[in-house]
């Protein structure tokens, strides 16, 4: 990391970073806070005041996730090609905002229409402003890495306080203020963005000014034609919330296009070239099963703390979903103070993991994470009350993984790319993780409580649902961690120079 670069005009003194990486920062950081407070709340208000069963609440929570991470590779094409980032960013900024808004009124139609809101906005506003973040840094610039850093820290410091505070005010005064409060702060990155977006000056402006006004149907010019068509995108999807099965067809039918359309491309290539993007897609498919584990924390993991938790600190009970919510960010900010310096200090000494053996070890620590929270299962089955421990030190493991593979694949997919494939490769690699998290949700359905053991409202009777599949998910990680360490050897002659 090097943030002693010398300030010039643009640089913040003190850090050495370009001044606008903070306006991303603080518009980045409230966004996140609103994503992960409503992601927070998503599945408990399901099942506590829409009385949806759990393989339902399961089946829409992985609906939604999996849309709202499939639209940035829509908001990130339109960026590139007509509206450039910045006003995508805005439009998204206003999607998201009005989203939250309608999940704070407190009437059951909204529900599907915030989330809808929100899928659209974020597909323009995530991957865009990352894309801002980057073009504030020179191809070579030093700064690049550590810049990035600070951005996913902004991510995570967003994430955490949103995820405690929405929960907090969802579950212990009302459902719609938590949801609202997610509105409010939204908000704030929105208006965070507005002002200070003119120190961006021509950075992410639209690549053809011409283009986007140029009327192309009577007075309707291009860019009235995608704020258009994408709102037209949210009654469909609320449409699709209501016949969810249908995703199963979906999801499966995109995944198949993006692999046999990037194979297809692959296979044309010279050799050295193919083989690096094969080494990328291997670890592209490896990251689905990651994202499926490590997505439990929003699914079962919120029910499991919801139902069968009682986490006490220095005498004090804590608000079980809010704990649940906080720890992985937190830990992300945490860990990431201690992991992002190790990489280079084992590289000086020649010792660093490749790129193939840190995803290997990502697969570990998810294992170990799964076997820390099944202890905390398994020792209280007498009582079906499980205490902080399982929770902190579980999800510590599940975040040492994270940081092992989330922003090392990042970088390692614009790397093995062939340069005319990384925008398209990093849609990929985003669609990725929506597949992921729409397997977290079927995999997070096998632990659904029936009915008749809820009425019951006994959590001696519900904690062996979440124990058996837990314990599934934990030997089935560290399995694919150690398969993974065999592959090592072929993934890296695949890389060829790619480290
Ligand atoms: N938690 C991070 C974020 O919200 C990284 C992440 C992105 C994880 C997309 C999963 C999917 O930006």
């Amino acid at each position: 990391m090097d943030l002693t670069e010398p300030s010039e005009a643009t640089t913040l003194s003190g850090t050495g970073q370009p001044k606008q990486l903070y306006l991303l920062f603080f518009a980045e950081m409230w966004e996140r806070f609103s994503f992960y407070g409503m992601k927070a709340l998503l599945i408990a208000y399901m099942v506590s005041q829409l009385h949806y069963d759990d393989p339902k609440a399961y089946a829409i929570l992985g609906s939604y996730a999996a849309l709202v991470y499939t639209m940035p590779m829509f908001g990130g094409f339109m960026a590139d090609r007509f509206i450039g980032f910045q006003r995508s960013v805005m439009f998204g900024g206003i999607l998201m905002t009005l989203g939250h808004f309608i999940l704070a009124v407190p009437y059951d139609w909204s529900f599907f229409y915030g989330m809808a809101f929100i899928i659209c906005g974020n597909g323009f506003f995530k991957p865009n402003i990352s894309s801002l973040v980057g073009t504030l840094y020179s191809e070579n610039d030093p700064r690049r890495d550590s810049g990035f850093s600070i951005f996913y820290m902004g991510i995570n410091i967003g994430a955490a306080i949103g995820g405690a505070l929405c929960a907090y005010v969802g579950t212990k005064i009302n459902w719609h203020y938590g949801f609202g409060l997610a509105g409010i702060f939204m908000a704030i990155g929105f208006i965070v963005f507005v002002f200070g977006k003119k120190s961006l000056g021509n950075r992410g402006l639209p690549p053809s000014m011409e283009v986007l006004k140029k009327p192309v149907f009577a007075f309707l010019k291009p860019e009235h034609l995608i704020y258009g068509g994408t709102l037209l995108i949210v009654p469909l999807v609320v449409t699709l919330f209501n016949q969810y099965y249908l995703m199963d067809y979906i999801m499966f039918g995109l995944g198949v296009i993006s692999l046999v359309y990037v194979l297809s491309v692959g296979l044309k290539m010279e050799k050295e070239v193919k083989l690096k993007l094969f080494a990328a897609l291997t670890m592209i498919i490896f990251s689905i099963v990651f994202w499926a584990v490590y997505e439990q924390n929003a699914g079962s993991m919120n029910l499991l703390a919801e139902r069968n938790s009682k986490m006490m600190l220095f005498g004090i009970e804590l608000p079980a979903l809010s704990v649940n919510n906080f720890l992985p960010p937190g830990w992300v900010i945490v860990l990431t103070l201690i992991v992002a310096p190790l990489w280079p200090w084992l590289n000086k000494r020649g010792k660093e993991p490749s790129t193939p053996l840190k995803f290997a070890l990502s697969f570990i620590f998810l294992g170990i994470a799964f076997f820390v929270f099944y202890l905390g299962c398994r020792a209280n089955l007498d009582t079906g009350i499980i205490p902080l421990w399982p929770f902190l030190w579980g999800y510590c493991f599940l975040i040492l993984g994270e940081l092992c593979l989330s922003p090392i694949g990042l970088s390692m997919v614009t790397k093995l790319s062939p340069p005319k494939m990384v925008a398209l490769m990093m849609g990929i690699w985003f669609f990725a993780s929506a597949i992921g998290e729409f397997m977290a949700a079927k995999i997070g359905s096998l632990m659904s409580v029936p009915e008749d053991i809820l009425a019951k409202n006994d959590p001696v009777l519900s904690l062996p649902y979440y124990a058996d599949v837990i314990i599934k998910i934990g030997i089935a990680s560290t399995v694919i961690g150690v398969l993974l360490i065999f592959t090592v050897p072929f993934l890296k002659r695949w890389m060829g120079n790619v480290k």
